[in-house]
């Protein structure tokens, strides 16, 4: 089709301002009504719909083009805007309509397998199946063109501040991230395989030993893990590093891109410095290293109150060193049938949780599912610990202090969520800082790290290194949004002993570190700037800007939950002969 319409507007951007004038649209159609001597369309482009008018003054074989047009019809239009009689406030062209002269279609099309509108209840699968129609909603181009825009801020935020965009490779060696990893057989070295990576760590730390002083990426990463609504196998990450910092420094550039992107993309002003919670106190108060603090419903910790107790759920878990916590839903009880809490407690079986203890207060009166085995006495100690009010509703979990944290962690969430307590208009933002260095195995009896093995330990807790690991605190820190981790990072070890002990305590031989990160190990010797930096998640970053619930909703072409394209059908098998030229066989 060589004869394109010269667009002079889209769509979505016609108003009341532009009546009277002549404009030139090219689109969709998304409905067509044929209502006599008026032929009403609807047209569609990424900015929105405007309706289209042909009556049947124009020539009658343009009046019969349109009579012919079917929706998803790819078409151009001339014509006059004019004043709507019947106006819809629904949509930002509703004051007018553009009453059509020309006509040109510049493709027919099948019906489509989904309704091409926003919020339409179709199966997801199917959606991802046709993603190039589902694309063509309007929500679905406004959350690509949102995302766009933050890019862009960032970009432009970080050039102000004297950072360099550099890509790393793609193909490369394994990125100790805690992920599996995505494998790509190397044809020329047979036996041989790339790792994808999980993210740019080792090289963004390879550029500050290479004097790049200030780097940043907008950064494909790549991790074999289990799929939900805010994890992806291929995702973005906003990655940073910088020289000659330390967290503060990290903390206070970061913190003038979010007060710069929370002006310019949602017009709302934040106030910085932003809280910064360590860890323990986190976890202590809210059950969770990223908490939403939307909401109160804190912990509190029982272990005392219920000291000696014959009540053998809780006198178990102290016995075994663990804890008896639980949270108050203030004014909730009446919100929580026994059916209610009876489902809460089948979900928190999924945080390990065994049971749940629940008690109302009333007037006077304290009913919960533990009467026959504690007195009101002891029933009010116990409501004294959260200064529970008649109609407020306790929780609490009896285990192992993860499961606890857990348990109650996700409970506080789930029940905010159900009692509306979840204003997507309020930004809480939060560092949480003073992260564990180590993470301890119960079952395999050792240390992971908790963040990677590059971050580096509080001075003041080197000694500790040795002799009580557990205890060392890092110099790594979280950037928290109501809720979900946007994004995480360290000050990097940049001294050579401290890197060896800490792969000692992390049981890696000197083989084993040789092979897997030998390289920036040599680079160490060479003159390296103390540095550190960050990474933000872009996808999360722009579902919860946009109130959406799942970071499919701002990628084009997201995976299934199997991890599958559904448009192109990746992964596949691949031919014989490609298998043999990458030296490969598949086992049975
Ligand atoms: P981390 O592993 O915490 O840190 O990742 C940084 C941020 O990336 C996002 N993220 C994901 N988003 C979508 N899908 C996933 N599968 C996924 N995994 C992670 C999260 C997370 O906070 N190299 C370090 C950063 C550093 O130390 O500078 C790193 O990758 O929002
Ligand atoms: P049981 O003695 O197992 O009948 O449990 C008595 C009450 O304690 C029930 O309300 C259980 O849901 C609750 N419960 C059981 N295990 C735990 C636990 N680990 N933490 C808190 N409550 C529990």
């Amino acid at each position: 089709m060589s004869n394109v319409f010269k667009r002079t507007h889209m769509c979505g951007v016609l108003n009341s301002g532009n009546i009277h004038e002549n404009v030139v649209l090219n689109g969709w159609i998304q409905k067509r009504r044929n209502l006599g001597g008026l032929i009403f369309c609807d047209l569609r482009d990424k900015t929105g719909i405007v309706q289209v008018v042909f009556d049947d003054k124009i020539p009658q074989d343009i009046f019969e083009k349109a009579d012919s047009l079917r929706s998803e019809y790819v078409v151009g239009i001339k014509g006059m805007v004019k004043e709507r009689q019947s106006k819809n406030p629904e949509i930002s062209t509703g004051d007018i309509e553009v009453f059509a002269n020309d006509l040109v279609i510049y493709s027919e099309a099948d019906t489509p397998p989904i309704y091409i509108k926003d919020d339409d209840n179709v199966d997801e699968n199917l959606r991802l199946k046709y993603r190039y129609l589902d694309l063509r909603k309007v929500k679905m181009q406004k959350n690509l063109t949102f995302r766009h825009n933050i890019t862009k801020l960032a970009r432009d935020y970080f050039d102000s501040q004297g950072f360099t965009e550099i890509e790393t490779p793609i193909l490369n060696k394994p990125t100790p991230e805690g992920a599996r990893d995505y494998l790509v057989p190397s044809r020329v070295n047979p036996g041989k395989f790339y790792a994808l990576p999980q993210s740019p760590q080792l090289f963004k730390q390879l550029l500050m030993v290479g004097g790049s002083d200030r780097y940043m990426q907008i950064a494909r990463c790549f991790r074999d893990e289990d799929l939900r609504a805010d994890r992806q196998p291929e995702f973005t990450q906003i990655d940073l590093e910088m020289s000659f910092v330390d967290v503060d420094d990290v903390i206070e550039i970061q913190e003038g891109f979010l007060k710069k992107l929370m002006k310019e993309i949602m017009h709302v002003d934040i106030q910085t410095p932003f809280l910064r919670l360590p860890y323990d106190e986190a976890m202590e108060r809210y059950g969770s290293d990223k908490p939403d603090t939307r909401f109160g419903f804190e912990l509190k910790k029982l272990n005392e109150v219920v000291a000696g107790t014959e009540f053998k759920v809780f006198a178990d878990a102290l016995e075994k060193k663990g804890d008896v916590r639980g949270i108050n839903i203030n004014g909730g009880s009446e919100h929580f049938s026994r059916k209610d809490l009876d489902k809460l407690t089948d979900a928190s079986k999924h945080y390990g949780a065994k049971g749940l203890v629940w008690m109302r207060i009333g007037d006077g009166e304290i009913n919960s599912s533990v009467n026959k085995f504690f007195t009101q006495e002891q029933l009010s100690e116990i409501a004294a610990v959260f200064d529970a009010k008649p109609g407020d509703l306790i929780l609490i979990a009896a285990d192992k202090p993860k499961i606890v944290f857990d348990t109650l962690g996700f409970l506080r969430r789930e029940i905010a969520g159900r009692l509306g307590l979840l204003n997507d208009k309020q930004f809480n933002f939060l560092w949480v800082v003073d992260f564990p260095l180590f993470e301890y195995d119960d079952e395999t009896d050792s240390y992971s790290a908790m963040h990677h093995p590059f971050t580096c330990p509080k001075p003041e807790d080197v000694p500790m290194l040795d002799s009580q690991p557990g205890k060392v605190k890092a110099l790594a820190y979280d950037i928290v949004l109501n809720g979900v981790e946007l994004g995480g990072g360290s000050i990097r070890i940049h001294d050579k002993k401290l890197q060896s002990k800490m792969f000692e305590v992390l049981g890696l031989s000197k083989e084993v570190c040789e092979t897997k990160f030998g390289f920036l190990l040599e680079a160490f010797k060479y003159g390296t700037p103390p540095h550190g930096g960050l990474a933000y998640g872009l996808d999360r970053l722009v579902m919860l800007l946009s109130g959406e619930h799942s970071i499919r909703e701002v990628m084009a072409f997201p995976k299934n939950q199997a991890a599958q394209c559904m448009v192109s059908d990746a992964p596949t098998g691949v031919p014989e002969d490609q298998l043999e030229e990458l030296s490969i066989n598949i086992r049975e």
